[in-house]
């Protein structure tokens, strides 16, 4: 049993108060992922849970063990960082092995450990070679092999791909997804990419200023947010949101060409904002709306329009697009995918 827990965990640096009293629990061999805008606390919650930054308030599990006050060297946890600082004179052999050489661990082992985490991340032909003669993914891939041969309860990632290009990025993310279900370790990793988030994640939690905002499965995250912040941070390209107000059993936008049903809790008279996802969008033959910018990515484009107070909308078109810079439509809008916010508290009204 090793899942993490914390209770009500708080983080201050003298009197500014960063980590708002957390609470969350991460299962055994969950693979759960803290996203969140830049400065939310994301970094400040992993290095609380590796010990790397001690916990003002609270209280950290690992397994049944109390970890709070532990040492880093004694929670039983490695982590991953985005730079991976592997020593420039050592082989990836020994930069894998040189932590277990440290703590006195004898040479047999560490051979046994070091080929095992070369096996699993296909690092047997560059065993011999030093660190300036890999790639960039090549290089984290020894960052995370010198994780793995700790043999630790829980693996702690802080972007680790964030230094890679584009393309690396999908190949060490669909790496990261295989070696999780390898060794199936607890393992808890910060992005603020939410492809990253989606496609990884058996949990996301969306942190906020350090509060937590909602923790769900990806998918439990896009299809029901609890707020205007979580859905408009869950998926790409965000969801749209135009303001309106309910009249009887419908709302109302300048936005949309026609009222659209309103949902259970919103109440006659309610300022509320439509979040309606690109993907659920269509565009048609009319006049509310004028194209502003056509993105055509080959599968989908996106098609920017302003709507008649001058919101920004994205709708999302597959196949060959038809609409054209300067062309007037209308926006179409799914009943069945469309979500309302109240306009004050941006909390969902289901
Ligand atoms: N030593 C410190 N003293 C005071 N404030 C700090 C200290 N370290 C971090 N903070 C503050 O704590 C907050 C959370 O920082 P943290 O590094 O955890 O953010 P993050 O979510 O990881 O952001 P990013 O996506 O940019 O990495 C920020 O507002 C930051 O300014
Ligand atoms: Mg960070």
């Amino acid at each position: 049993m090793s899942g993490v827990t914390l209770d009500t965990v708080i983080k201050r640096y003298g009197n500014t108060q960063v980590i708002h009293g957390i609470d969350l629990e991460v299962a055994d061999g969950e693979f759960c992922v803290f996203v969140g805008p830049s400065g939310c606390g994301k970094s400040t919650l992993l290095r609380m849970v590796a010990g790397l930054e001690q916990t003002t308030e609270g209280t950290i599990r690992i397994g049944d063990r109390d970890v709070t006050r532990l040492d880093p060297s004694d929670r039983g946890v490695s982590m991953v960082f985005q730079t991976y600082a592997l020593y420039p004179h050592m082989t990836v052999e020994e930069n894998m092995g040189f932590g277990l050489k440290m703590t006195g661990h004898p040479k047999s082992e560490i051979t046994t450990k070091v080929a095992e985490a070369s096996r699993i991340l296909k690092l047997d032909d560059y065993l011999k070679r030093k660190p300036k003669a890999l790639s960039g993914g090549q290089r984290q891939r020894v960052a995370i092999g010198r994780a793995i041969v700790r043999g630790p309860e829980v693996f702690l990632f802080d972007e680790p791909l964030s230094n890679l290009d584009a393309e690396l990025r999908v190949e060490m993310r669909v790496e990261i997804a295989r070696l999780h279900k390898e060794i199936g370790a607890t393992m808890i990793y910060v992005t603020h990419d939410q492809v990253e988030a989606m496609t990884l994640a058996d949990k996301i939690v969306v942190l906020r200023a350090g509060r937590i905002e909602q923790v769900g499965a990806p998918m439990e995250l896009y299809r029901d947010p609890d707020n205007r912040f979580v859905a408009g941070f869950i998926g790409s390209p965000s969801m749209n949101f135009l303001r309106g107000r309910v009249k009887g059993s419908e709302v109302v936008s300048n936005g949309l060409a026609r009222p659209v049903p309103k949902t259970g809790a919103a109440q006659d008279g309610q300022d509320v904002l439509i979040g309606l996802r690109p993907e659920h969008l269509t565009v048609k033959p009319g006049a509310s709306h004028r194209v502003e910018l056509t993105e055509s990515l080959g599968g989908v484009s996106y098609v920017h329009l302003i709507g008649p107070d001058g919101e920004k909308i994205i709708v999302e078109e597959r196949g060959d697009h038809r609409s054209a810079l300067g062309d007037q439509v209308d926006l179409g809008v799914d009943p069945a995918h469309l979500y309302l916010f109240d306009a004050k508290s941006e909390l969902r009204l289901r």
